[in-house]
């Protein structure tokens, strides 16, 4: 049982110090085995895992789906307890493709609505947008959402891959509870501003690609075929000359995690836990293998040797390549 816990922000809920990141369960990684799935979320239930993340566009709809058949099947004793963050906002088209993204307050409104419906529930625990559109200032996406909560059907707003002046803005207008945001040993830039933006704002973490999309999880080997939809098909991390230096660096990293007598992912997802109580990875296991795999981290005690050790295997700014593909990264208020 995870009895860990941890709480988002000062005005946000108690979660899982653990949160299972579902995007996987819905392609982005290739095929994902459906009954597998449901099965990782039921046993991440059963685990005390409360924080189960998503977005409307993961599969347009179908990681909602799948998350609503999981807790219709789950004992109601563990269904209860989940905190559903859910973001919004990515558009899609019939092949798949990405087109922007839309966070004017009517948008903001229909896309809840279809949220709720998918999911089953009266209310989205957090609600966020995945990125900032460009076009709408972040008061009016936020302002959108704080009128959700004042009616009931949202309970904590959240945002992602922001910089430090939208988070003052957003928090100018309403209470904030958490920032999605990639932060792992190879993706360490939310430390130079963002990260105190947040402590000074009282405003919580929730860290993804914690294993930088499988890369520094022990398990990837340069000969992994990659479908064509597989984000990391596509990602600067996992081509050529980047994954093999990046692989190194799981080399390195898998030497100081077999002096601790743990595995590569575990050690990797045990340095975020370190980085702070108001810091909540999610992972993004989608078997309970490697789910099992991740709840192992929550037992990893790091002291300062362990720290050392850590970071002189994977130096900051050590990775080969960026976290996006360029127009992905462009996207990214976090990175300007
Ligand atoms: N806000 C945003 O912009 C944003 C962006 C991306 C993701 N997210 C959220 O964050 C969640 C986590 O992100 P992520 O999926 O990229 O994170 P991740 O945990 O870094 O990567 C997941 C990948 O790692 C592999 N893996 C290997 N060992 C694992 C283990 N023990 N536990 C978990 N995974 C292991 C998985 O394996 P296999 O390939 O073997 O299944 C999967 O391909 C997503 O599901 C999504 O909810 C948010």
């Amino acid at each position: 049982m995870t009895t860990r816990t941890r709480t988002l922000g000062t005005t946000g809920p108690q979660v899982s110090a653990l949160g299972l990141g579902c995007m996987g369960m819905s392609g982005m990684y290739g095929d994902a085995d459906r009954p597998e799935s449901i099965a990782t979320l039921h046993a991440a239930l059963e685990a005390g895992v409360t924080l189960l993340d998503t977005g409307d566009f993961y599969g347009m709809g179908h990681n909602e789906l799948l998350i609503a058949e999981a807790l219709r099947t789950a004992p109601a004793a563990s269904r209860e307890n989940a905190v559903l963050s859910v973001k919004f906002g990515a558009l899609r088209d019939p092949d798949g493709g990405w087109s922007g993204f839309d966070g004017r307050p009517a948008a903001v409104k229909n896309f809840a609505a279809y949220s709720l419906q998918r999911l089953g529930v009266d209310h989205i625990d957090i609600y966020r947008p995945a990125r900032l559109d460009p076009d709408v200032p972040i008061e009016e996406t936020v302002g959108a959402i704080a009128e959700l909560v004042e009616k009931g059907w949202v309970r904590h707003i959240g945002l992602s891959e922001v910089g430090a002046d939208t988070i003052r803005r957003a928090a100018a207008t309403a209470p904030i509870a958490d920032l999605q945001i990639e932060y792992a040993l190879v993706s360490r830039g939310p430390e130079r501003e963002i990260l105190p933006t947040l402590r000074e704002l009282g405003i919580a973490v929730t860290a993804y690609g914690v294993l930088s999309r499988g890369l520094i999880s022990g398990h990837f080997t340069p000969d992994r075929q990659l479908a064509a939809h597989d984000f990391r098909a596509h990602s600067p991390r996992f081509q050529g000359e980047n994954l093999r230096h990046n692989l190194t660096l799981v080399d390195s990293l898998r030497k100081v995690a077999e002096q601790k007598g743990v595995t590569v992912a575990q050690i990797a997802i045990a340095w975020v836990l370190s980085r702070g109580e108001d810091i909540v990875p999610l992972v993004g296991a989608r078997t309970r293998e490697r789910l099992g795999e991740a709840l192992g981290a929550l037992d990893v005690t790091l002291d300062a040797a362990d720290l050392a050790a850590i970071e002189s295997a994977v130096p900051a700014d050590a990775a080969a390549g960026d976290r996006y593909a360029a127009e992905q990264m462009a996207m990214l208020d976090s990175e300007r």
